[in-house]
This record gives C-alpha cells, sequence and structure tokens, in this order.
C-alpha cells in the first residue's frame, strides 16, 4: 500500500499563519502538523509516500527532504491550484500506479492512530473506505450516512442540513477503483473536484464503500483554537526530560521537556510544556499546557495553554493565556512613560484585550 498526503491548499482559516507558512508545518508539541501525520502513516507500515505541494512546496520540502529522517521515502507532486481533493488523486495517478493507497489530509491529526481500520481494508478490499467520527455540528464536513452494516449509503460535502452526525475526518483507503470515479465527477459549487462526490459515484456505480468509525481524538487543525486544543492533547502523553540548564532558582513541575540548548533561569514551568532548543526563560512562569519553540526568549512573563512559534518574544507580559504567537513576533512593554498600547499586527491578527 502507498500513501497520498494532501498538503496543498491555502489555509485561510489560519490566518495570519498562512500568510507565511503552510498551515501543514504549524508545530503542535513542537512538531509540524505533517510529520505527526506522516508517523501515524509510518505505523500503518507504508513507506512510500506521495506528498501533494502548492505553492508553499519550497517550505514543506526543507521541513521534511526525501524522508529518510522519518524512514520514508517521498515523492513530491506539485499542485499548480488547490482544484480540490479529487483533483489530488488525478495527478498522483502516475505515483500510484495500480497500487491500494491510503489517502491522509495533511492538516487532520488521529493521534490514536487507524491501524485496525488499515487492518481491516487490507483483509476486505472494498473499493473505498472511509473513517468517521460523531461531531456535534458536521455542516463544515463531509457528512456520510450509513446502513446497519457500516456500509456507506449516502455522502454529501459541507451540508446545510446534515444527514447524520458522521463527519469524515480526513483519512481514505481506496483500491485504484477511485480512478474512474475521480474522472467520472464534476466541479462542485464551490469550483472544486470533492472526493466526496468521488466516493458517492462509487456507492451510485454499486461499489462497496465501508466506514470505519474512530473514536479517538481527533482535530482538523484549520482553526487557531483546534491548533491549540491538539497541542494540549498531544502534550498529556509528555516525557519529563531536561537536556538544556535549568538553574537552582527554577522549579519545574510534572512533565516537562527542556530542549537542547535551552536554559530556564529563575522560573516556574508547570507541564506538561516543552521549551524548545536554543530557548531562554527567564523570571517567568509557563505553562501548563505549552509549547514554546526554538530560539524563543520569554522574558518576566507568564503564559499558559499557548504556542510561540520559533523565534519569539515575549517580555514583561503576564496572563498571557490561550495564545498562538507567530515565528520571531514579539510582544512586549512600551517606553517608560507611556501611557498607550502599542500595536504593529499583521493582516487577519486577532488580538484580545482584557478589560
Ligand atoms: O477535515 C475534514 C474535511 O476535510 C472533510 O470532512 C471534508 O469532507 C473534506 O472535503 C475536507 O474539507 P476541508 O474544507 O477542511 O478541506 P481543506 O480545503 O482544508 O483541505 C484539506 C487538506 O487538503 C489540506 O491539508 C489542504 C489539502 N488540499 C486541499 C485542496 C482543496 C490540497 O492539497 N489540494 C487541494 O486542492
Amino acid at each position: 500500500m502507498k500513501a497520498l498526503v494532501l498538503s496543498g491548499g491555502s489555509g485561510t482559516r489560519l490566518r495570519p499563519f498562512s500568510y507565511s507558512m503552510p498551515k501543514q508545518l504549524i508545530p503542535i508539541a513542537n512538531k509540524p502538523v505533517l510529520e505527526h501525520v506522516l508517523e501515524n502513516i509510518r505505523d500503518l507500515g507504508v513507506t512510500e509516500v506521495g506528498i501533494i505541494v502548492g505553492d508553499r512546496a519550497a517550505q514543506i520540502s526543507a521541513a521534511l527532504g526525501d524522508g529518510s529522517r522519518l524512514g520514508l521515502r517521498l515523492t513530491y507532486i506539485p499542485q499548480e491550484q488547490p482544484l480540490g481533493l479529487a483533483h489530488c488523486v488525478t495527478i498522483a495517478r502516475e505515483f500510484l500506479g495500480d497500487d491500494d493507497f491510503v489517502m491522509y489530509l495533511g492538516d487532520n491529526m488521529l493521534p490514536d492512530g487507524v491501524k485496525e481500520i488499515a487492518r481491516e481494508f487490507a483483509q476486505n478490499r472494498p473499493a473505498a473506505q472511509i473513517v468517521v467520527h460523531k461531531v456535534a455540528d458536521p455542516r463544515a464536513f463531509g457528512v456520510a450516512e450509513l446502513d446497519t452494516e457500516g456500509r456507506v449509503e449516502r455522502l454529501v460535502e459541507k451540508p446545510e442540513q446534515p444527514i447524520s452526525d458522521l463527519a469524515l475526518i480526513g483519512v481514505y483507503f481506496f483500491t485504484p477503483a477511485i480512478h474512474e470515479a475521480v474522472g467520472a465527477i464534476a466541479p462542485s459549487a464551490r469550483g472544486e473536484l470533492e472526493i466526496t462526490d468521488a466516493i458517492q459515484w462509487l456507492v451510485a456505480s454499486a461499489a462497496e464503500v465501508t466506514a470505519s468509525v474512530y473514536d479517538g481524538y481527533w482535530k482538523d487543525t484549520g482553526r487557531a483554537d483546534d491548533v491549540l486544543d491538539c497541542n494540549r492533547k498531544l502534550l498529556e502523553g509528555l516525557v519529563h526530560s531536561v537536556r538544556g540548564e535549568v538553574d537552582e532558582d527554577s522549579v519545574l513541575i510534572g512533565p516537562v521537556v527542556v530542549e537542547e540548548g535551552a536554559r530556564v533561569t529563575g522560573s516556574r514551568i508547570v507541564g506538561p510544556a516543552v521549551i524548545g532548543a536554543g530557548s531562554l526563560v527567564e523570571y517567568s512562569h509557563i505553562g501548563p499546557n505549552t509549547s514554546i519553540g526554538r530560539n524563543c526568549v520569554l522574558s518576566h512573563t507568564h503564559l499558559d495553554s499557548s504556542i510561540a512559534l520559533d523565534g519569539a518574544t515575549v517580555t514583561e507580559v503576564r496572563g498571557l493565556h490561550g495564545s498562538l504567537i507567530g515565528r520571531m513576533a514579539s510582544i512586549g512593554p512600551a517606553d517608560v512613560g507611556t501611557a498607550h498600547h502599542r500595536l504593529v499586527v499583521g493582516d487577519h491578527t486577532r488580538i484580545e484585550v482584557a478589560a
């Protein structure tokens, strides 16, 4: 079996981050979403992976290289425009050949893994096997209606009136039967070739399409709040490890990772929390549920339930909570004697100030 990972697209919901980086490279527990996805695929025993990349191809290949670091062989497949998930299958035809494959959306996190579902697929080989999850509001997703045996009766992409509460969650298993289906469908109202429509085409042609319910933790990391929630979830499994320097005036409570070259001085770190390589934390309270990237500086700051990306600086700000701080961003005090707040804020940035 091969894998096809979709990492193109525009990521407008994750502005302003998506202006400068692909959303699939946003770090969760200090590792890009895409790397978590690839590890999940490797756990299925799959090593041949095609990655669909859009205009951020260079950043993605710089982060992942040829995949050997992760024990994978990566083939980059450029997509000129985000014309839809089924379009991705079309342009990957040569890479996929006549092999079965798992298609995995590069911004979806299923940390509990899909090993059992993959095993079922390999055993039964239906034309397609989708993975679904019960959600409170399915309107933002593809939605599936199943019969009592778990066979798919109907699929609809982002329905206004959902036909069930089972959302498609970004992992699909296919036999080569999908190639005829993606060739047969027309673009949707939003102008994309929808994989949901291709699978519906298989259902309508009486091909066997099954669904497996995934009960574990799942997030589409398309929005900032989802990224933070996913970070909290992944940090639950953190194993305490200190490779950087922590001085005598600091306390570490619970599982804390202090990466190589990081320095913690006069601070209180409450786990789960990660302090990335080369970062400095001084006279600060950090955590819980917080990831600090590489080469950050946090000084006289209180920060919890947050993510700081590489190179961020936060000085003398207390009470920061639920924050996502971009690369090289700088947050600090006003000049002495100034009574104003001063902001130099990028497009589509959100700032919430307590009254
Ligand atoms: O998150 C689950 C949902 O993902 C499913 O419930 C929907 O059925 C499915 O259509 C998809 O919906 P989204 O609107 O969330 O898809 P998004 O545009 O975010 O794209 C998903 C991933 O695929 C993302 O990593 C970007 C990538 N992509 C997307 C398009 C449209 C591509 O690589 N090329 C594309 O043309």
